[in-house]
């Protein structure tokens, strides 16, 4: 085959695997064809790196393999971490890919095969800059997740104004060597400007917010591959980078208005501090606990349950209990549905991989805006590990940090039922004026526990 020949072909292949990227992630917006987004992804992602190891400009194949038996070793127990850690892992991927896109520019400035015109000292600069502070700013966000470092936001007066200047010290640097790219000293200079930009970037956020700052990395992360592909000449490259830039950033977008919060309010509202004054406001006032066998016996005289899932349930990892306290109530004769708010649990579509996980059947999870009208005509509201998305300060506190979030009306069930291990805040750091309603009843305990003990009361203490 001619070399031209060769050529079509190869770019014909890039543009199947284009495809498959964009499929994967209309397939992704749906739980019911997810798995199908996943391996579209996934095909597109081995046949873009086949291709790219058939292009005749490469030769030496010794380096490849030892880097892919590295990445494989380091990428396979990533893979398979426990569901509550793929937040972190997430936040590694990023860091991973963005420490590769920094280095591949930076090797591209100092062995390119062509000294570099002052263009692409631009895009090299920008790729570079972006990729450098993705990947300490992910790390950061992953220690944060992991509890390696302080979950809360470290903050001090005037830390904007020093982020900001390390950011424009970097982009500075940047106009520096685009005016002058054989400037070899500036360019390490401004990689670690901007490493030390991506720290003091992410500290300053609290650990609540990691979510969606790791969605933002992943845009960024994405527009610094993008970038990569200019500078490479590798369209394939530039339309997944940009792919991924552009969907992070919607996912972000889409999880700041479910949390009712402005991109400047994550990046600099320092969210996430246990409040105090409502800590102690909780003290004085009394709640209701029930026992298993309650709780079993008032689900059995219901003829509507709606059962509203949370991060507890998946500490917990009570969703195959679930499933069967979901099967017992049915085979029982009554309506059984799940409410799922977008942002329960701490990652996008958490709530939904887990039910699915249990084989609960998709058409019984209901989305927030679609159930709430029903609250009023349901028995009981069961709220299993769920805490912030059920609270009704969001409508009513103006001086709530949650006001304005939009949540699941469960208060206006008949009875709502809570099973949860004490009285402590969930993740925005804040009490629940739910739990002292007089239709709540509060189920002290671990969810799977509590929900083991619940399905034996049910089935007749089998
Ligand atoms: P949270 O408000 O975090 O509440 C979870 C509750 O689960 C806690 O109050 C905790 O109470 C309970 N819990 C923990 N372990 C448990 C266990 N083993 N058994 C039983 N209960 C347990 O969760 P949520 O209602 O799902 O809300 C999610 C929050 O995360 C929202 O504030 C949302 O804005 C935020 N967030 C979510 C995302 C995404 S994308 N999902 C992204 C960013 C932020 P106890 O300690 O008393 O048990």
């Amino acid at each position: 085959m001619n070399p031209l020949e060769l050529q079509q072909y190869l770019d014909f292949a890039y543009i199947v695997a284009v495809v498959l990227f964009i499929l994967s992630l209309k397939f992704l917006s749906s739980p019911t064809t997810s798995r199908l987004g996943v391996l579209a992804g996934e095909i597109g992602a081995a046949l873009a790196v086949v291709v790219t190891l058939c292009n005749p400009e490469v030769t030496e194949y010794r380096w490849v393999l030892i880097t892919l038996i590295i990445g494989a070793g380091v990428g396979i127990p990533l893979g398979l971490v426990h569901m509550t850690a793929v937040p972190q892992r997430t936040a590694l991927s990023h860091a991973f890919g963005a420490l590769s896109a920094a280095i591949i520019g930076i090797a591209e400035y100092y062995v390119g095969t062509a000294p570099v015109t002052r263009f692409q000292m631009g895009e090299i600069a920008l790729e570079v800059i972006i990729g450098s502070l993705t990947f300490t700013g992910s790390l950061i966000a992953a220690g944060k997740l992991q509890e390696i470092l302080p979950q809360r936001p470290i903050v001090y007066r005037g830390q904007n104004i020093v982020s900001l200047s390390v950011l424009a010290g970097a982009l500075g640097l940047a106009v520096a060597l685009v005016v002058n790219p054989a400037n070899t000293m500036l360019f390490p200079i401004m990689v670690v400007v901007a490493l030390i930009f991506g720290v003091l970037l992410v500290t300053p956020i609290g650990g609540a917010d990691m979510p969606t700052v790791i969605s933002l990395l992943n845009s960024y992360a994405g527009f610094s591959a993008a970038l990569l592909g200019f500078v490479l000449n590798s369209k394939v490259l530039v339309v997944s980078g940009a792919l991924d830039g552009s969907s992070g950033f919607i996912l972000s977008v889409i999880m700041c208005k479910a949390m009712n919060r402005s991109f400047t309010n994550v990046m600099f509202g320092a969210f996430g501090q246990v409040q105090a004054s409502a800590a102690g406001a909780k003290e004085e006032r009394v709640v209701r606990s029930a026992t298993p066998e309650d709780a079993a016996a008032i689900l059995e005289a219901a003829n509507r349950v709606v059962i509203v899932p949370g991060y507890g349930m998946a500490v917990a990892q009570a969703q195959h209990k679930v499933r069967e306290l979901y099967d017992i109530l049915t085979k029982k004769g009554i309506d059984v549905r799940f409410a799922i708010h977008p942002v329960a649990g701490r990652m996008p579509g958490h709530m939904n991989v887990l039910l699915a996980e249990a084989d609960i059947p998709y058409e019984k999870l209901i989305e927030m805006d679609e159930i709430n009208g029903d609250f009023p005509q349901t028995d009981v509201a069961l709220i299993i590990g769920a805490n912030d998305v059920t609270n009704p300060a969001a409508r009513t506190d103006k001086s709530s940090p949650i006001f304005g979030m939009p949540i699941l009306d469960v208060d206006k069930a008949h009875t709502v039922m809570v099973i949860k291990r004490s009285m402590n805040p969930g993740f925005a750091g804040i009490d629940n004026p739910l739990y002292y309603l007089d239709n709540t009843l509060m189920l002290f305990g671990d969810a799977k526990q509590f929900v083991t003990s619940i399905v034996k009361e049910l089935s007749g203490g089998h």
